[in-house]
């Protein structure tokens, strides 16, 4: 059981100009015996504010995974990804990679996120995509793994456990 964050990206529903389908997509991805939603708020597109609250969130040691939706993309205010890489001390590139990889098959526009994942200190922040559909497409394709990477950032784990039966 982890503590899970989210953090809507948007400067429309920051403004309660739309509702949060998002946000609301993401508790719903997550079976509710693997984590708990410890924290949750939408924020705007401004670096300095998501790049605040990652850090202050992930510093606060109340949450081991932050996800956000939002903000990745090629539009003059998407600053997410930006803002992430500021504040994370290692990159884990292969989650974004898949995300990106695995959508493409569900729509090729899947290439025009620049979504990045990391940890800072002992949590995990991974970056969605804004809407509710990519929400769950790309976790879907990442659920597998995020118990096992916070019970090694954690240091749960300190050998490797193919989840695989029979793979050594
Ligand atoms: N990935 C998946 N799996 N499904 C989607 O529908 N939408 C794409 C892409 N990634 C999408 C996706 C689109 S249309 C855009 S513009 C980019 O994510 C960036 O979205 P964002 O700016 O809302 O973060």
């Amino acid at each position: 059981m982890f503590k899970l964050g989210i953090i809507t990206i948007s400067d429309r529903s920051s403004k309660g100009e739309r509702p949060d389908k998002s946000g609301q997509a993401i508790r719903e991805s997550f079976p509710a015996s693997d984590c708990q939603v410890a924290k949750y708020e939408v924020i705007p597109d401004e670096k300095d504010i998501i790049a605040g609250r990652l850090a202050q969130w992930a510093d606060g040691g109340e949450v081991d995974v932050i996800i956000t939706t939002g903000g990745t993309g090629l539009g003059p205010r998407d600053v997410t990804p930006e803002a992430t890489l500021s504040v994370i001390d290692k990159e884990v590139p292969g989650i974004a990679e898949m995300m990106r990889a695995k959508s493409f098959s569900a729509t090729p526009y899947s290439l025009l996120s620049r979504a990045v994942a990391g940890t800072r200190k002992k949590c995990l922040i991974i970056n969605l995509p804004g809407s509710p559909r990519a929400v769950r497409e790309c976790l879907e394709i990442i659920l597998p793994v995020i118990a096992h990477a916070v019970a090694v950032i954690k240091g749960e784990i300190t050998e490797h456990i193919a989840p695989e039966a029979g793979r050594d």
